[in-house]
């Protein structure tokens, strides 16, 4: 089965997402769209994030697409339902804040938690935080998608935003750290060095081996070799050079 997967994000997180994916599935072929153009999504209500996740996944589904993967906390926990409920044959795989694996790592301490507006205020994370919310701190990370999708993630000032947003936090037991929006890992070494102590989760691995194994279980995995990645942008010019260089810092980690 040799078809295409679709990422989807609102620009350029999902290709954290990506990376992952094609360290552990190197033999599919990847469509990823990036919703650069209307980036970020967090700060919008939710009826227009749900309309903007809904016509950048149609451009997946346009192209016959195996699976899908929300390779985007915000539009998942906005239209994942959604999606599934009209697409009931498709695998689809979202993502959400790895506060689990995070809760279990606390030796005392706390866990805080960095995701956008909408992934914090909506139903998804409550129903995270009944379950696995003991001893944490929630923190909205304003401005920090923008600076990723300005090529803008290894420069000083971003490095002095993060620290100026989480200085309220450094005082604090923090054991973990979750990152909870894709565009994050690309910010991890500033956003680790403020919290030394503490361990620093994502969702993209255990992301990605959900849908590694819907594909076995559906016998949808390719058997070509080398898999192969096409990315399409609503953004301007250069925004798929800047994908391609981001998928190759995280080829250094
Ligand atoms: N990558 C998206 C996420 O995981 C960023 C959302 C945004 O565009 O604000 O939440």
């Amino acid at each position: 089965m040799n078809d295409l997967i679709g990422f989807f994000d609102s620009g350029m997180g999902g290709v954290s997402v990506l990376h992952e994916a094609r360290r552990i599935l190197p033999n599919e072929h990847f469509l990823f769209f990036g919703d650069n153009g209307n980036a970020p999504y967090g700060p919008r209500p939710l009826a227009e994030i749900r309309a903007l996740c809904a016509a950048g996944i149609d451009r997946l589904l346009a192209r016959d697409v195996k699976a899908i993967v929300i390779a985007c906390n915000t539009a998942t926990s906005a239209y994942a339902k959604i999606l599934r409920q009209a697409h009931p044959e498709l695998p689809i795989v979202g993502m959400e804040p790895a506060l689990k694996p995070a809760h279990f790592a606390r030796h005392g301490g706390k866990v805080l938690v960095l995701a956008t507006k909408a992934t914090l205020s909506l139903e998804k994370y409550e129903k995270l935080k009944a379950r696995y919310g003991a001893d944490v701190i929630s923190v909205v990370g304003t401005g920090l998608v923008e600076r990723v999708e300005a090529g803008q993630a290894d420069a000083p000032e971003t490095a002095e935003h993060i620290a100026r947003l989480l200085a309220p936090y450094r005082s604090e037991q923090i054991d973990a750290v979750v990152l909870g929006c894709t565009h994050y890992p690309f910010l991890r070494r500033p956003i680790a060095a403020l919290f030394p102590d503490a361990q620093i989760f994502d969702g993209r691995e255990g992301t990605v081996l959900r849908l590694k194994d819907l594909l076995q279980r559906g016998g949808l995995c390719s058997d070509d070799t080398p898999g192969s990645i096409e990315y399409q942008t609503s953004g301007g010019p250069g925004v798929i050079d800047r994908m391609q260089a981001l998928m190759a810092s995280l080829d250094a980690e």
